[in-house]
């Protein structure tokens, strides 16, 4: 048998569990939505930087510069965007060592700016879309998940004066860099990105520990107010049923209810509801069993009275039996002696009869003797 609190108890422990699964995964998801949202914009900022660097220095120091300089001199770290761009980056990547902050290219005259297989990639996604200029997302760079800002690069005809042939470029540039890396690339093809990837890898490791731990304080909560839901059931709902239970169980055992007692009501709630009705019942049951007690006594009584009647009967009867017996038995006798007086009589009246026709007899003698001697008869008529 489960107890109630058992079947009470079950529900609400999966609640909870089911409760701190969905909030510790709704917490760990929003978290990593919030810092992924915050890393983007990290990343947007940072290349916001490059390209405003680029463009600076495109736009103010190098024709600065150039005014000063002799006609066809180059002096790439004032003059060359990329120079001065991954310059700066350099020493930000000195306090951000994991962050990738870069001008990535498929042919780099400086191979830092070497693109790895993942930005190759991207080069060719955006070659592939001439429209598309820019991109940021979640990507895995180097087999670690980044979240990445892309911004294409395409070769234009300005461009080609550093990037064409390598005989219209500035000769202190081919000394520096040689006549090979960063030459002779077409117009419109996309050369190079500016990249600024930040990796999830630390924040999620983050977020999860922060998750492991809101995991724990939920289910140290949780489990206490499992426990506190189980004391405060225990002493409003199931200790109440016991005690009850243990009345019921006393009284059903009992064979008179007369002897039945109300069970102690308590509080005012549904069980102190129960318990007065109960209460009633056992009233009414003891009412019940009152009644019939004189129903029964009543209908003894009844009884013992109708079964007096019947042996009064019984007796009557019997009696009146003796007597038709007796009557019977007297009349059988009065019969017999009937029967043996008109045996007698008839023996009494043949003799009465042998005795009339000797009589006769004798008075015919008498008459005859009388006739012999010549006398007149005596007796007439014989
Ligand atoms: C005045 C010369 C000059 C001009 C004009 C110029 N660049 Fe460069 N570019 C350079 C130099 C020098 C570097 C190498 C910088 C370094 O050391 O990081 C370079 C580097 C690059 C790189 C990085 C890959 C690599 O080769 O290291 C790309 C991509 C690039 N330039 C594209 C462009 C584009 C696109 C334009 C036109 C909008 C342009 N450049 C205009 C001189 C120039």
């Amino acid at each position: 048998m489960k107890s109630i609190a058992t079947k009470f108890l079950l529900p609400v422990l999966v609640l909870a569990a089911i409760f701190m699964a969905v909030d510790v995964y709704r917490d760990y998801r929003d978290t990593k939505r919030e810092a992924a949202e915050l890393v983007d914009r990290q990343a947007a900022m940072a290349l916001a930087f490059d390209l405003a660097i680029r463009s600076y220095v495109a736009e103010e120091i190098r024709p600065a510069v150039e005014r000063l300089v002799a006609p066809g001199e180059f002096c790439p770290e004032t003059m060359s965007t990329s120079f001065v761009a991954r310059s700066i980056f350099d020493k930000v990547h000195e306090d951000f060592p994991d962050y990738i902050i870069k001008f990535s290219s498929d042919d780099p005259r400086n191979p830092n700016n070497q693109a790895g297989p993942d930005e190759l990639r991207m080069i060719q996604f955006f070659n592939d879309r001439p429209d598309t200029k820019k991109w940021s997302g979640e990507i895995d760079l180097d087999g670690r998940p980044h979240i990445a800002h892309f911004n294409a690069r395409r070769m234009k005809e300005r461009c080609l004066r550093c990037h064409g042939d390598p005989a219209d470029a500035p000769a202190s540039l081919v000394e520096r860099y040689g006549p090979a890396a960063g030459f002779h690339r077409p117009v419109g093809e996309v050369v190079a990105l500016d990249t600024v990837a930040i990796p999830m890898s630390k924040i999620e490791a983050g977020i999860r520990t922060g998750s492991r731990r809101h995991a724990i304080s939920m289910g140290v909560a949780c489990a206490l107010l499992v426990i506190l839901i189980a004391v405060v059931f225990r002493f409003v709902v199931a200790r109440r049923l016991a005690m009850m239970r243990t009345h019921f169980e006393r009284i059903a055992g009992q064979p008179d209810a007369s002897t039945m007692q109300p069970a102690e009501v308590r509080g005012d709630d549904e069980i102190s509801a129960l318990t007065r009705s109960f209460n009633t019942m056992v009233g009414k049951v003891r009412d019940a069993y009152a009644s019939l007690e004189q129903r029964v006594r009543d209908q003894t009584a009844d009884l013992r009275k109708a079964n007096e009647g019947l042996q009064r009967e019984v007796h009557d009867r019997t009696r009146a039996e003796e007597v038709s017996q007796q009557a019977s038995d007297e009349a059988r006798t009065s019969a017999e002696r009937a029967t043996r007086a008109a045996e007698d009589m008839e023996r009494l009246n043949s003799a009465m009869m042998g005795r009339e026709e000797r009589v006769l007899e004798m008075k015919e003698e008498v008459n005859t003797l009388l006739a012999e001697l010549g006398r007149a008869r005596k007796y007439e008529h014989v």
